[in-house]
Parts: C-alpha cells; structure tokens; sequence
C-alpha cells in the first residue's frame, strides 16, 4: 500500500463520511482530524494511565506521569529545544500566549514601553498583548503588512531604536494568507537591538520543520489538536534563562516548593507555569502525534503536498471574479478568497451541502480582513494527505456553486 493510502486508512471519517454523507476535510487550520493509532492509545491511557501527574506513588499515577513526561520529551526533540524544562504544556496556543503575555508582563513591560506584532495576527496573538499592554500604560504598535500580504519590516529600525519595545510577536504563517513569514530575518533583527521574540506558530508547526535552536526564537506557542493531537492540548516553548527569571501567572497545586500561611516559593520550570492538574491523558497524545506527523514529512507527502499547493494555486486564480488573499512564493497549504457579488457564507454552506467542509468569515483575524476591505473570506486549508483527486473535485465543485450564487 503506497504510504498516502495507508495514511488516509488511519481517519475513519474519509471510509464513514459525517451524518451519512462523504466529507472531504478542508478546515484542518482550524482543527486537525485525528489518526485512529491516536485515538486508539487516548482510549488505552484513559483506562490504564488515569491518575493524576507528579503526585501519587501507584501504578496509575506513575504511568500517566510516564506517558506525560515522553510526550514532552518527543517535543522537545520535534522542536529542537536544549532541554524539555524549555517546554511548558499549555491548553493551545491561545493560552501560552496569554500566560507568555502575563508573565512577560508582569517583569519587563512598564508605563510607556512598546510591544510590537503585525497586522496579520489572529486574535490570539493580538488580544492578550492588547489587555497586557492596557494594563501596563504601554502601547501596541503594529508591523505594517503589504497588498500581497508579505510583511513591510521598513518600519523596523526606526521603532527598535527608540528602545521602547520591550518584544515582538508575530505568526510564523498566517492562517488567513497562508503565507510563510520571514521569521529569521525579523529575530536577526530584533536581536541585533537586544529584544526578544515570539513565534506563533499555530500554523508553522504543522506547514515547517520548526528548530527553535536554529531560529533563535525566545519563545514558540503551538497547539497539539492542529498537529493531530487530543483537543485542549499545546505547548509554550521558551529559552531556560526567561522561563527561570519570569514570574508564574496562575497559582496552585505542582507550580511550588513549599508553602507556607505566609508565603510560597515556586517549583522550576515548566512545572512553575502549569499550575492546576494538567490535561495529562491529551498532552501525552503529543507523542504519537509527533510520530504521525513525521509520516506526513516524507518526502512522498511532501511532492503530494507541493502538486496540491501548486493545483489550488493555478485553479482558484482562473475562476472569475474570485481573489485569493496573498500573493507569495513562500505559499503553504492554505487559501482565502473573495468572490464579487457572492456571500462567503453562502458559499460554505453550499459546499457542505456537495460534500466539502470548509471555514468561512473572519477567522479570527477581523482586523486583517477588514483592512483588505471584505466583510469574511472563505478559507481551504486541506491536509497532506489529501488528493489531487479530491482537489480538481473540490475545484469544479466550487464553481457549479459560485454559478448557482451569482
Ligand atoms: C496563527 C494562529 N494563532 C493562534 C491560533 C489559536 O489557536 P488555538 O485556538 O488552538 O488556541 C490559531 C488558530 O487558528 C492560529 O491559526
């Protein structure tokens, strides 16, 4: 059996369909489906490995902490980090960057001080610093993004210098434009004034070999249900030396040393920033995870992924009056377009109804799509396991739907 189809084997819901019908999956920037191999072993750990981490002396305990404990591991191996204490478990990206916002924060962000990200960040990446910097008396300042989607880093020197900007934090791909963002060069940069940086890489863990040594990034958020791990799952990564000298954000149960009526001291990180009993059957799906995810980073995957990009690319742009948002060399797996005179929702519903699960409106990134001028945009963000069978389907699909509507 050719690795895809063996691959392809491994999602029931490609044989079972959804509700009856056939689905062709085409959200997995939102959410990844989850390989049976993985699903077999959270139902084997639910039964065998159900205790809490860290804490008790039997056998459950010691094989959920077992099990725990290798997925961060795995990580920390996947991402190329120096040790798995660099490694934080979080709920998903969401909360690494608030905890990274508020820990962050808290140390090194005061009245008058900048925090820089982009105009094409998701919510997540833009809500938790807007509330931190709120809070702090300091400002939001954005890196302006061109018509085509690529960042303007011209602004750079000229805020850098003033000293102000305390961080940067920007998306390794965006889920809208599907663009890989030239996170080297801004980290060079930023490091050249002495300021650090995070990466949210919701969507580069999945699309890029991620080796946060290489990068030099000082921070990496990602979330395990896009990378086919258990929902509720991700990770924060940071450099040793800021997980060691910034404060814990949440307070409690395996985030200390000792406490006492007066006082508390903290525990070392990363269990200093887990605070609370962890999502440890979920995280532990990290691992196998990380072994299917290397499947898809064969080099058969990737000729499959690269004909699927390369497909989309040339088709979607010769349907008329349809816009793809984002025009780069350094395109991933991932669409969002416009069409004149047709609603991007009706358009979704109409492709669910023939089969297709898309995304439509503002993907949480409102600000990005309304500077573009759009009220929503629909969104493919196919996986690489899918066909180019499933993608010229997809193509006429569409346009028998944009007829209907027009
Ligand atoms: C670029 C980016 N950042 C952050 C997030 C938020 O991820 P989560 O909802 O898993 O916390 C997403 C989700 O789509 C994303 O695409």
């Amino acid at each position: 059996m050719k690795l895809i189809e063996q691959i392809r084997s491994e999602f029931s819901y490609i044989s079972q369909g959804c509700n009856g019908r056939s689905v062709v999956y085409f959200d997995n920037a939102a959410t990844s489906q989850r390989p049976d191999s993985l699903l077999r072993k959270l139902d084997e750990w639910q039964r065998y490995a159900n205790a809490n981490v860290h804490r008790a002396v039997h056998c459950l305990s010691a094989n959920a902490t077992e099990h725990y404990e290798a997925a961060r591991v795995a990580v920390r191996d996947f991402i190329n980090a120096s040790s798995e204490r660099e490694i934080i478990f979080t709920s998903g990206t969401t909360a690494s960057i608030n905890l990274l916002a508020n820990i962050f924060s808290q140390a090194k962000i005061g009245q008058g001080d900048i925090v820089l990200i982009t105009q094409a960040e998701h919510h997540s990446n833009m809500v938790p610093w807007q509330m931190v910097c709120k809070s702090r008396g300091a400002r939001l300042e954005y890196i302006p993004i061109k018509e085509n989607g690529e960042w303007d880093l011209s602004i750079l020197d000229g805020l850098l210098a003033s000293s102000r900007v305390k961080i940067i934090s920007a998306a390794h791909i965006s889920n809208v434009l599907g663009i890989v963002n030239p996170v080297e060069e801004l980290i060079k940069k930023a490091h050249s004034y002495g300021v650090p940086v995070h990466i949210d890489g919701a969507q580069g863990i999945v699309h890029s070999k991620v080796d946060v040594r290489a990068l030099d990034c000082d921070f990496y958020s990602f979330s395990g249900h896009k990378m086919y791990a258990a929902t509720g799952t991700g990770v924060l990564y940071g450099k040793l030396h800021f997980l060691e000298e910034l404060p814990p954000w949440m307070g409690g149960g395996d985030m200390v040393d000792t406490v006492t009526y007066s006082g508390t001291t903290y525990n070392v990180p990363p269990l200093k920033f887990e605070a609370g009993t962890p999502n440890f059957i979920g995280q532990a799906t990290l691992l196998p995870a990380i072994e299917f995810m290397k499947k898809l980073r064969s080099s058969e995957m990737i000729e499959n992924e690269k004909r699927l990009i390369a497909y989309l690319e040339e088709e979607l742009r010769r349907i008329d009056g349809l816009r793809v948002l984002g025009d780069s060399p350094a395109r991933t797996l991932l669409f969002s377009f416009v069409v004149d005179g047709v609603h991007h929702s009706d358009i979704a519903t109409l492709m669910d109804q023939m089969g297709f699960a898309l995304r439509s409106g503002l993907l949480c990134s409102e600000p990005l799509i309304e500077k573009y001028g759009y009220n929503g945009v629909v969104r493919i963000s196919p996986a690489p396991y899918n066909t180019l069978e499933e993608c010229e389907r997809f193509i006429k699909s569409l346009g028998k739907v944009i007829s209907m509507l027009k």
